[in-house]
Formats: structure tokens, C-alpha cells, sequence
């Protein structure tokens, strides 16, 4: 009997963390981005474009991950005629390997 309300509580506890850790990259990015990337990542006033940005479509996932955790600002700054920078903790590390994951992905289609 133990045993059988253990295991109701293991699958109780596993169907309520796996949503909470799927990710979704295209969510995400409607949620957190389209602000300053726009809605398709054509780029805004406050954000340069993601879609045919040759830094997403050839660059290393390890780079485009390491912008979205850090930001971008200052001197670091890419695009100087943007007056606001990239901002960081915008997401977590899973987070963001799902964003890398839609923005070489789906996005460029
Ligand atoms: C407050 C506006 C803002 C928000 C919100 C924002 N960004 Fe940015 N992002 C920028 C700006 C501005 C830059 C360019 C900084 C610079 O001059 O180098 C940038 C740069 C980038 C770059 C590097 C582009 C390149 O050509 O080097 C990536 C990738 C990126 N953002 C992805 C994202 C993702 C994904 C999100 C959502 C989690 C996001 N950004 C949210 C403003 C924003």
C-alpha cells in the first residue's frame, strides 16, 4: 500500500515540473523579445533585426547564448544608432538555449 501511494506521488510531482521545464522557444520570444525585436524579428527602433541577421544565421549558438544572458551595452555596444542596449537576466540558461534553438530555426524561415 506504501509503495502504491509512493508512486502516486512520484507521477503527482513529474506531471505537474515537466511543463514548468519545456520551454518553448517561440513563446518565449513573443513573451520576452517582440518588444524590441518585433513580432517576426524584423527589428525595431530599440532592437536590430533578428531574421537574415547574418550574426544569428552563421553564428555559433555559444555566441548568440552568451548575448542573451549577459546583454549587450556599453562599449560592447554593436550598434551605436540603437541608443538603448541589450539587456541581461532576461532568461534563464534553458531559456535561452531554447530561444538560440527558434531563432536559427524557425524564425529564419
Ligand atoms: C529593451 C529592448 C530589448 C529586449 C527586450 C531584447 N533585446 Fe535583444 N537587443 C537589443 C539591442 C538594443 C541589441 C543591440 C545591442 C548592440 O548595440 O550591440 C540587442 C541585441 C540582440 C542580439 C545580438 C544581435 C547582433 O546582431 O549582434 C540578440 C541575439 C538578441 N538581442 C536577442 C534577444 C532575445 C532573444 C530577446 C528576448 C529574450 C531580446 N533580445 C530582448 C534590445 C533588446
Amino acid at each position: 500500500m506504501r509503495r502504491i501511494v509512493r508512486s502516486f506521488i512520484m507521477i503527482g510531482c513529474l506531471a505537474v515540473s515537466a511543463p514548468a521545464l519545456a520551454a518553448d522557444g517561440a513563446k518565449l520570444f513573443a513573451e520576452k523579445c517582440v518588444a524590441c525585436h518585433g513580432p517576426k524579428g524584423e527589428g525595431t527602433p530599440t532592437g536590430p533585426a533578428q531574421k537574415g541577421n547574418p550574426f544569428i544565421t552563421k553564428g555559433k549558438p555559444a555566441d548568440i547564448k552568451k548575448v542573451l544572458m549577459e546583454g549587450r551595452a556599453g562599449v560592447a555596444k554593436k550598434y551605436p544608432d540603437i541608443l538603448v542596449g541589450m539587456p541581461d537576466g532576461l532568461v534563464s540558461a534553458t531559456e535561452a538555449d531554447e530561444l538560440v534553438k527558434f531563432l536559427q530555426g524557425e524564425m529564419q524561415k
